[in-house]
């Protein structure tokens, strides 16, 4: 078996709004993307990290990123596009012949642990497809545009989605293509696995594996890190 890591770092950061691209915020002492990629490094059940960044940021990725925090298993850098699932496609053009597993997950989810990429790769082995989701804790409405309350949407079996995503590569790779042919766009990579016709299935997330999106967040995670430091 061989696993390849996927990381998207090539977004515009709109939501968050800094001058500083979002990866590259610092997060304490270390950029967000450092500190997720550091789990991946340390991660043994991922052999290859691609790391996807925005073509003006490719080279201060490789340089600032990749080379000062010594990322051994990072193969390369390469130049994202205007979505997402662009950004995907292009580093899965990249995988050595030999990758058999793919996990994607985003730059700005500094908090995944290595026990849920195994569990996702884990899953992608079993199932073909295996995403990261936690049930949702808060009741959920639907509200009309003019604010006022329609029904409340049973919860039992709704989740929200993270990343890791796993995938068998093959599935992955046909999954792309389809969608490429037909137009199609998804918003994460299972959407586009379930255009295709395959199951897809969940693993058990985490709270903590947040996306960094807006300042909040990140305000939130600096006082997340700050309490570890100081806890030792
Ligand atoms: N991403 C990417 N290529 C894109 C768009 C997003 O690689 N064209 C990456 C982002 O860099 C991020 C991850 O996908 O690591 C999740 O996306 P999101 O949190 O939405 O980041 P942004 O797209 O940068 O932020 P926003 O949507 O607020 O502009
Ligand atoms: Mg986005």
């Amino acid at each position: 078996r061989r696993v390849a890591a996927l990381i998207p770092a090539a977004g515009s950061g709109q939501r968050m709004g800094s001058a500083t691209p979002k990866p590259y915020l610092l997060l304490g002492r270390r950029e967000i993307l450092a500190r997720t990629l550091e789990v991946f490094e340390t991660c043994a059940a991922v052999h290859d990290v691609w790391v996807i960044a925005s073509a003006e940021q490719q080279q201060h990725c490789r340089q600032g990123i990749v080379e000062r925090y010594g990322f051994g298993k990072v193969r390369g850098v390469v130049a994202g596009g205007d979505e997402r699932q662009a950004s995907v496609w292009r580093g899965l053009q990249q995988l050595a012949p030999e990758v058999d597993l793919v996990v994607i997950h985003d730059g700005v989810r500094p908090f995944v642990s290595h026990a849920l990429i195994e569990d996702a790769v884990e899953g992608a082995a079993q199932h073909g497809a295996a995403i990261a989701a936690v049930p949702l804790k808060d009741t959920i409405k639907r509200v009309s545009r003019q604010g006022q309350v329609e029904a409340t949407v049973p919860r039992d079996r709704l989740w929200r989605i993270q990343t890791p995503q796993a995938f068998r590569r093959q599935l992955l790779q046909q999954a792309f293509e389809q969608a490429w042919q037909q137009r199609f766009v998804a918003t994460d990579e299972a959407g586009l696995i379930e255009a295709y016709g395959h199951s897809v299935y969940v693993v058990q997330g985490s709270e903590r594996n947040v996306k960094i999106t807006t300042p909040d967040d990140l305000a939130m995670c600096e006082r997340l890190i700050e309490r570890e430091d100081h806890d030792g």
